[in-house]
């Protein structure tokens, strides 16, 4: 039970006086013509006025209660403990109590959708900054943040970018001229390449943005366009070579070499070694190709790696015996079939052998070791990576420098390339076993140490009767 608030006779007493007064006058005219008696009318004024003041008290006190809680509602503080039971104010406060509850309901849901428009924003993977019409953040999503700092909010933009082409595009589209999009890279320990894209809104936002600006992330597309190009002209660099010779070659042999026979059989010699470096080329791009084109459908056959490394090593003996080195070959007892393409498998083991020769030390030993392996490297992925078969190609050359590594397996890229191309070689062997290892869900580890030798370790995931191993 809630009771009605003390409210001070100052403030009831005036209003019950104003309202009574008409019916105590009645009642004194009465008693004034002696038609009632004089304690009657006394009677009955003090009752007229006591029950006057009682029901302006409480119509005050609810009213005084709708007042409060009309003012609780945009206020938290101001808070009323009284609440009338029956009555013109119960309804009504009844009425505002829904209204509230209806209020506070659709505030909830309206900062639940705001909260999901955030989440939105901040899962993006573009930076997104929204501006002000003076260029400073109204908002900056996570990766925004990411990028450019922590505390954006109410910055302005020249403070933490500082490309003049984006602030100019910016500054444009702030001026009224339609969005643009302005390429800008990010400093930084790793250098990233955006397209700067800058929009005008329709309509000012609430909360004062007027231009969305979003970076979009290029620098793998920039990458792999340059990565195209290099490719282009390494690959027309290491034909035009040959092509010159030969040309040089045809020019000689049709003018001062005419009649010359021994030259006749000296230039048709190098004409023949640098016509089949360049079908070694085009053969070695197209096997490139091919292994690129199926790297997203892994082979599913079974492969007996002893017999494939044996029939390698039997095929490259000559090569190690051209280089006085042995070239031996350890199989394990047990050794599980594995997944894979025999014909691809081949081409890995050649061209890893071929190297270890080529590049090994003359009169040295090319070791090939199988082993069976209990884990194999992370990147082979969870499943493949259990009980899995490793090869390792072990040489005594000189070795490999670390910074030289990681570039290994790009194509054309040589430790010393007038040395390779001086062995015929196309730069292309590591490019092709690592796509190749790629399409058979392996991996390739590369250990060198200078002066001592190399390792190139190739897993390959062991064979499955039940599936394939994709
Ligand atoms: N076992 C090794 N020891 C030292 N250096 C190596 C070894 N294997 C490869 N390299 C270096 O890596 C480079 C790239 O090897 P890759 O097999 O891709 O090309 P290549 O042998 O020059 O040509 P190709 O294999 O097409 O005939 C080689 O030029 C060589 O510098
Ligand atoms: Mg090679």
């Amino acid at each position: 039970m809630s009771h009605p608030p003390s409210i001070p006779p100052s403030r009831y007493l005036p209003a019950t006086l104003a309202v009574a007064t008409p019916a105590i006058l009645v009642l004194f005219v009465l008693a004034f013509l002696r038609l009632m008696p004089f304690w009657a009318f006394l009677l009955a004024g003090l009752v007229v006025f006591a029950a006057t003041a009682l029901l302006i008290h409480r119509h005050l006190a609810d009213l005084l209660a709708a007042e409060a809680l009309v003012r609780s509602l945009d206020d938290a503080n101001h808070k009323s403990s009284y609440r009338p039971e029956r009555g013109w104010a119960a309804s009504l406060i009844a009425q505002l109590f829904r209204l509230r509850e209806n209020w506070s309901r659709e505030l909830r849901r309206q900062y639940a959708i705001a909260g999901t428009y955030e989440t939105v924003l901040d899962s993006l993977p573009d930076p997104l900054l929204l501006l002000d019409d003076k260029r400073r953040v109204v908002r900056a999503n996570l990766t925004a943040r990411k990028l450019f700092g922590r505390n954006l909010r109410e910055r302005d933009l020249a403070q933490f970018l500082r490309d003049p082409d984006v602030l100019e595009a910016v500054d444009a589209v702030l001026a009224g001229t339609s969005g643009q999009e302005v390429p800008f890279e990010s400093a930084g320990t790793v250098a990233r390449i955006f397209l700067a894209r800058i929009e005008p809104l329709p309509v000012k936002a609430l909360d004062n943005a007027v231009a969305l600006l979003t970076f979009h992330d290029i620098t793998a597309l920039k990458r792999t366009e340059q990565m195209r190009a290099d490719f282009v002209a390494n690959a027309s660099h290491e034909l035009r070579t040959p092509l010159a010779t030969l040309s040089g070659f045809i020019e000689t042999l049709q003018g001062p070499a005419k009649d010359d026979r021994e030259a006749h059989e000296k230039f048709l010699a190098i004409m023949y070694e640098q016509t089949s470096r360049m079908s070694r080329l085009v053969q070695d791009l197209l096997s490139l190709s091919r292994v690129e084109l199926n790297e997203l459908t892994p082979p599913t056959d079974s492969v007996d790696l002893g017999k494939l490394l044996s029939s390698v090593t039997d095929g490259l003996a000559i090569n190690a015996k051209a280089k006085e080195a042995t070239l031996s070959l350890s199989l394990p007892p047990d050794l599980p079939l594995v997944t894979g393409a025999a014909d691809e498998l081949t081409q890995i083991f050649q061209n890893l052998i071929d190297n270890a020769i080529k590049y090994g030390k003359r009169g040295g030993n090319v070791s090939v070791e199988v082993q069976r392996v209990e884990k194999g490297p992370m990147t082979m992925g969870p499943e493949a990576r259990l009980d899995c078969v490793s090869v390792a190609v072990i040489d005594q050359g000189e070795g490999i420098g670390r910074e030289h590594l990681p570039r290994l397996t790009e194509r054309f890229y040589r430790v010393d390339t007038a040395r390779s191309r001086a062995l015929g070689g196309t730069g292309l062997g590591l490019a092709i076993v690592k796509h190749i290892v790629n399409r058979h869900r392996g991996a390739l580890q590369i250990e060198s140490a200078l002066g001592v030798g190399s390792r190139f370790t190739v897993f390959l995931p062991r064979f499955h009767e039940t599936g394939s191993n994709a």
